[in-house]
């Protein structure tokens, strides 16, 4: 009962939230964020975030993106790949987040990290070999307008791949989801004061667009191809899209 109630609450807040609003969540959850991820995902979203980067298969002297990259995970992995010949930007809006991205990357590898909004890059076109983005698809607040954005910034050819929560289309596994973020998540992170913070996650996948409509959506933003891979038994998913 008190989890439907803070659900509610907590979607009414998420629908009318703010791209501020949304910064201010993230800088407020940068101290703690890596852990946590550790955490609740057992170790696992470094899989996932390691299948994401094989998918658009970066090497030595790519200039790729990790587009909403937060404290820098998967620029991080980028830059192993693409070496010292190779240039990575990683692109966030939360001033907290790239400070810790930063400290955690220093001396290396070399990462351009820029305070950006993603629909509003601040690179020319058709500038990057591919790109990434790692749970931020989900937290922009005009999704149609990210994926112009990253369509317009890729050069043609381009790929780019998505990581992201995904709703199972098995019942089960869509029962397991809501319960393991009520039942695990929230009490966890409760405990850090964050309980509300990581309380969006659940109404924010509610609102996220399907892997079918995740595929119109990059079509209508002009990528030629786009597929959605459910991964993890479907709690998560990658949309691999690429330019034409
Ligand atoms: C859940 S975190 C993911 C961080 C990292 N990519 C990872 O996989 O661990 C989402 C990130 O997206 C960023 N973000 C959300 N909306 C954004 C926007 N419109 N422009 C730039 N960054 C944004 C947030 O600041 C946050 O750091």
């Amino acid at each position: 009962m008190y989890f439907t109630h803070l659900k509610a609450a907590i979607f009414a807040i998420k629908l009318t939230s703010t791209a501020s609003e949304i910064q201010a969540l993230f800088d407020r959850i940068a101290p703690v964020y890596d852990q946590l991820n550790d955490w609740l995902s057992l170790g696992q979203h470094r899989v996932w975030k390691l299948m994401t980067v094989k998918w658009i298969d970066p090497t030595p002297g790519d200039v790729v993106l990790d587009l909403c990259c937060g404290s820098g995970d998967l620029a991080q992995r980028l830059a192993r790949c693409v070496g010292i010949t190779g240039e990575v930007t990683g692109v966030d809006f939360s001033p907290a987040q790239l400070a810790i991205a930063r400290q955690r990357c220093q001396p290396d590898p070399p990462i351009c990290w820029v305070e950006a909004d993603a629909c509003n890059l601040p690179f020319e076109d058709g500038y990057f070999d591919g790109a990434t983005i790692g749970y931020g698809l989900r937290n922009v607040t005009d999704i149609p307008c990210c994926l112009q954005e990253l369509h317009r910034v890729l050069k043609p050819r381009a790929q780019a791949a998505i990581l992201d929560f995904h709703k199972p289309a098995q019942p089960f596994m869509r029962h397991f989801q809501q319960w393991y973020l009520e039942t695990i998540v929230v009490p966890a992170t409760q405990h850090l004061g964050l309980g509300e913070d990581y309380a969006y996650i659940a109404p924010s996948l509610d609102q996220f667009p399907t892997g079918s409509q995740q595929v119109n959506l990059a079509r209508q933003a002009g990528f030629a191809s786009a597929t959605h891979y459910p991964i993890a038994g479907g709690i998560m998913g990658v949309l691999v899209l690429r330019k034409a």
